[in-house]
């Protein structure tokens, strides 16, 4: 496909240029072939890199693990500390695999055949059953066992010591490095060809030489500046990438999709909206009734957090969000709202907290909550994205005009069950002959309506 189109492209080329320069045959023809077997074989080693990449990844599966652990270990078992059952840390070296397929998939049946290993752990563990798990595949204890002897990567590797990375950010890390290298390379093949073929055709061609007084071997850069399409193509080449990268680069300006700042507590909408189910509004109340939506005070969270000091729920280990840490978030809460644990009164020593604001649209916009989410009835993820998700909170839609504009340009307005348009909803569908009404038919693009 790739040498079909590019043999066709250099015969309209070279019938165009055989008409208007000879030299220009010579240049083309010898770069094309010599460029088109160097793609050739970049293409066949880049593959071939790929290929063997692929090869290496088939290894038990630590996150599949991890997950498995947690909702069917969890509870009886933790990795470093005994609970119902011992620590599952470096297990799969005390045992034969045999064995531990069996005793995980049903660990009575081993201790009523009177296996010494079996009944021995039942006996230390004062006679306490362990589930049976006839459904999981030897492959998922392979996984979870992976996950128990999994050792999370040293945060600070001594210098010059390989990074430790998750595979999957290295790997495309890997990708984007081979190709990038790969272009340049035939980028700089590219031009040293060039550089050659013309040194070759000012050194034998006498067109140049003629003009040069007879002089031999003029400077190449003398040759480049009296080929004009050379000099046309490389003018164009920079005209069009500066152009890319200034336009890339204002449209960035002000927009910041994404920004995740650090907040002075530790606080999850994971952990709150997530795994605990609390409603949006419970917190941001003001969404439904004004236009800001605000950010709660610190006597709402103490509604809850005057009995919950601590911190029980899951962890991360791997990104370092323990119990401990989550605790001391918690600590951090109290010591803002001046809540002293042992005499469960407040000490009047408060400090204020100070969220670091993430979405800021600039002051000439107006936006207002009450009407995309009361009114219109918009859900706060259209906007916000999967916030019940986020363990830190970050901003989800660019906030463009743009934006604003393209949504109200597709959203109907909900007319139909909503009493602020019962009124106008006759004479609004009359205007437009139609049952629906986008927010842009409504007057959500006049300039005014979002701009004071
Ligand atoms: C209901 C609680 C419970 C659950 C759930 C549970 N275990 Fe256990 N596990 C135990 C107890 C208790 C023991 C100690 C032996 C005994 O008393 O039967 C044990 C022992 C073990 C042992 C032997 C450890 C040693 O050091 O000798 C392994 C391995 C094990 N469990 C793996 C698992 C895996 C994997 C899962 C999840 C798929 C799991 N267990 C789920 C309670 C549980
Ligand atoms: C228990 C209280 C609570 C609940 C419930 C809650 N939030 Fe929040 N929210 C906060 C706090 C505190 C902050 C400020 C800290 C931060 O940005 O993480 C915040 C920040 C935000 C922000 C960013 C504000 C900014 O600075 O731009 C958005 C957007 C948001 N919440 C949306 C939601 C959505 C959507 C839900 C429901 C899925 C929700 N929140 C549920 C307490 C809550
Ligand atoms: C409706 C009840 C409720 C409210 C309101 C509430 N929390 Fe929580 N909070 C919880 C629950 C439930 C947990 C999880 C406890 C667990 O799993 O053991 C939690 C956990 C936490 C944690 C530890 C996990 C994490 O998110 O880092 C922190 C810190 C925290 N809350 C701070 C706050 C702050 C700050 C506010 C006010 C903006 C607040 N909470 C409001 C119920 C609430
Ligand atoms: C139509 C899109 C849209 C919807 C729906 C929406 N928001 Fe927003 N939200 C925004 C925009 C835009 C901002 C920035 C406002 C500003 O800077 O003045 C914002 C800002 C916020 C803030 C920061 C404080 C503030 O008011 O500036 C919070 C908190 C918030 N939203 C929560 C929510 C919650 C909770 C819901 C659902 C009940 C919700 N939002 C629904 C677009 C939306
Ligand atoms: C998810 C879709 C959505 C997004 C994103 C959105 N809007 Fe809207 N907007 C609506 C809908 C639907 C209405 C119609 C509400 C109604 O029924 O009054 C509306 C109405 C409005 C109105 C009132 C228009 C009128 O005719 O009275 C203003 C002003 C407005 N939006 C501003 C904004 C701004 C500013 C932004 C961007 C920061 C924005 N909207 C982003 C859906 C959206
Ligand atoms: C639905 C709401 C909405 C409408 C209607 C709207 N704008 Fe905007 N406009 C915005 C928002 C939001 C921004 C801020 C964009 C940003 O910060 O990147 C903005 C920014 C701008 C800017 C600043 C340049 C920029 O991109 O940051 C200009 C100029 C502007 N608008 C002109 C207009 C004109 C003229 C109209 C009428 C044809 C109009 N706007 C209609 C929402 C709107």
């Amino acid at each position: 496909m790739c040498c079909i189109f590019t043999s066709k492209f250099e015969t309209i080329f070279f019938n165009f240029l055989v008409k208007k320069n000879s030299i220009f045959f010579h240049l083309f023809s010898h770069l094309f072939s010599k460029v088109r077997l160097m793609t050739f074989f970049g293409l066949i080693s880049f593959f071939s890199i790929l290929f063997s990449a692929n090869l290496t990844a088939q290894e038990p599966d630590v996150q599949k693990g991890k997950s498995l652990f947690n909702s069917q270990c969890a509870a009886c078992h933790k990795l470093n500390r005994n609970l119902v059952g011992p620590a599952l840390n470096g297990v799969s070296a005390k045992y034969e695999k045999d064995w531990l397929y069996s005793w995980i998939k049903n660990s009575q049946a081993m201790i009523k055949s009177g296996d010494p290993q079996a009944v021995a752990i039942y006996e230390e563990y004062n006679k306490v059953a362990m589930n049976a798990f006839p459904n999981l595949s030897n492959e998922d204890i392979d996984n979870i066992l992976a996950y128990t002897d999994y050792v999370p990567p040293k945060p600070t590797p001594p210098p010059g010591a390989p990074v430790a990375q998750t595979s999957s950010s290295s790997s495309t890390n890997d990708i984007i490095l081979i190709l990038l290298s790969f272009v340049l390379l035939v980028l700089v093949m590219l031009l040293y060809l060039i550089n050659k073929t013309l040194k070759s055709l000012v050194n034998q061609n006498t067109v140049f030489a003629d003009q040069q007084n007879n002089k031999k071997g003029i400077p190449i850069w003398k040759a480049f500046a009296k080929n004009q399409f050379l000099v046309f193509c490389s003018v164009i080449f920079l005209l069009l990438s500066s152009a890319y990268y200034a336009y890339g680069y204002m449209l960035q300006v002000g927009v910041d999709q994404g920004y995740m700042p650090i907040q002075p507590i530790h606080y999850s909408h994971k952990i709150h909206s997530g795994a605990n189910q609390i409603e949006c509004q419970y917190c941001h109340s003001s969404a439904k009734k004004s236009k800001h939506s605000g950010i709660p005070s610190l006597n709402v969270c103490m509604n809850c957090h005057e009995n919950i000091a601590e911190y029980n729920g899951e962890e991360d280990l791997e990104k370092g969000y323990t119990k401990e840490f989550y605790t001391n978030e918690i600590k951090k809460l109290y010591k803002a709202v001046g809540w002293d644990e042992n005499s469960q009164s407040y000490t009047g020593d408060t400090e204020p907290v100070k969220w670091v604001r993430i979405h800021n649209l600039p002051d000439f916009v107006y936006f207002n909550h009450a009407q995309h989410v009361n009114v219109a009835g918009v859900d706060c993820k259209t906007c916000h994205g999967p916030v019940e998700e986020m363990e830190i909170l970050y901003q989800h839609s660019s906030l463009t005009m743009g934006w604003c504009i393209n949504c109200h340009r597709e959203t109907n307005v909900d007319l139909k069950n909503n009493e602020y348009y019962q009124k106008i909803h006759e004479e609004l569908s009359k205007k437009y002959g139609v049952d629906e009404l986008t927010a842009a038919q409504m007057g959500g693009l006049e300039c005014g309506k979002c701009h004071y």
